[in-house]
């Protein structure tokens, strides 16, 4: 980013550090510009990197102001960000209040997930005021540094996505604990059980990163044996209606505000 600086409050959190550290490597950032804040003003990012605990000083020097704190630390926030450009992480948190609270010019709402760790995030990302096409490119560079990304249509989307993508690890996980719980029910050894759900979750994961999971689903169900009769059940119990409900449910909370 040309002679720009980049700030990250809460920088030294989950996801703030590990977009730090992603910007840094694939050189997006120098570390000469960039910032990082926290309560304590403790976390090493490397010797340029300045680490503080003034919000404020942070938000001063930087051009780009990212806010990777959790909802209810943002209430306790206090930040003069006019003429900066805000970019949100929180979930639950609409660009018009983030806009009245910190005075900035310019609002993004963005949803990472966890996978930001191994850079494997999905991240939408919506512009509640308008952005120069340098810090446009700037704020996707800056996901597809940890992941995809891709700027969406409305700031709904990023409420609806909240409870999809930005869920990362949670559905596989919970689709594990099904699986192992089941299996050990059915009288299989429970050691056993987990082996075979990871290699469900986490290889046949792996598997449908180079292979269209749609058409993956086409030729098992073609094929008429064990695993599509184990999909048309999953099918006659609504398994999409259980889904739509479940990312509903978290959308309607992102919606109402954390
Ligand atoms: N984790 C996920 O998978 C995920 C997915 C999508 C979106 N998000 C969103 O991303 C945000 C960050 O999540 P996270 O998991 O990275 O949280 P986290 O690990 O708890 O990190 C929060 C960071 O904020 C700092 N902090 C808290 N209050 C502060 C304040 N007043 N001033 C400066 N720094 C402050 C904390 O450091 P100190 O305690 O040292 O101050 C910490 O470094 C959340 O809003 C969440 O909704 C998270």
């Amino acid at each position: 980013m040309q002679n720009k600086t980049l700030g990250i409050i809460g920088g030294t959190g989950m996801l703030g550090r590990a977009i730090a550290r992603s910007l840094l490597e694939r050189s997006v950032v120098s570390a000469d510009r960039l910032l990082i804040s926290n309560r304590s003003g403790a976390g090493t990012f490397g010797p340029q990197v300045r680490v503080l605990a003034d919000n404020q000083q942070l938000v001063d020097l930087s051009d780009i102001v990212v806010l990777s704190i959790r909802p209810e630390q943002f209430r306790e926030l206090t930040i003069h960000a006019r003429g900066k450009t805000v970019v949100s992480l929180m979930a639950g948190v609409p660009a018009s209040l983030i806009c009245e609270a910190t005075g900035a010019d310019r609002v993004v709402r963005a949803m990472p997930n966890a996978a930001v760790q191994i850079r494997q995030s999905y991240t939408p990302w919506f512009s509640a005021g308008a952005l120069d096409e340098h810090d446009r490119q700037f704020v996707q560079q800056m996901f597809e540094c940890v992941g995809t990304a891709d700027e969406v249509p409305n700031e709904d989307c990023i409420d609806y996505l909240s409870a999809l993508s930005g869920t990362g690890p949670a559905f596989p996980a919970l689709l594990y604990k099904a699986l192992v719980s089941q299996a050990i029910l059915a009288g299989i050894p429970e050691a056993i059980a987990h082996r075979a759900a990871h290699g469900v979750v986490v290889g046949g994961g792996q598997l449908l990163a180079d292979n269209d999971p749609l058409q993956m689903l086409d030729t098992l169900e073609a094929y008429r044996g064990v695993t599509a009769a184990a999909l048309q059940s999953m099918t006659d119990q609504h398994i999409e209606s259980i889904i739509g409900n479940a990312v509903k449910q978290g959308a309607d909370l992102a919606r109402k505000g954390l």
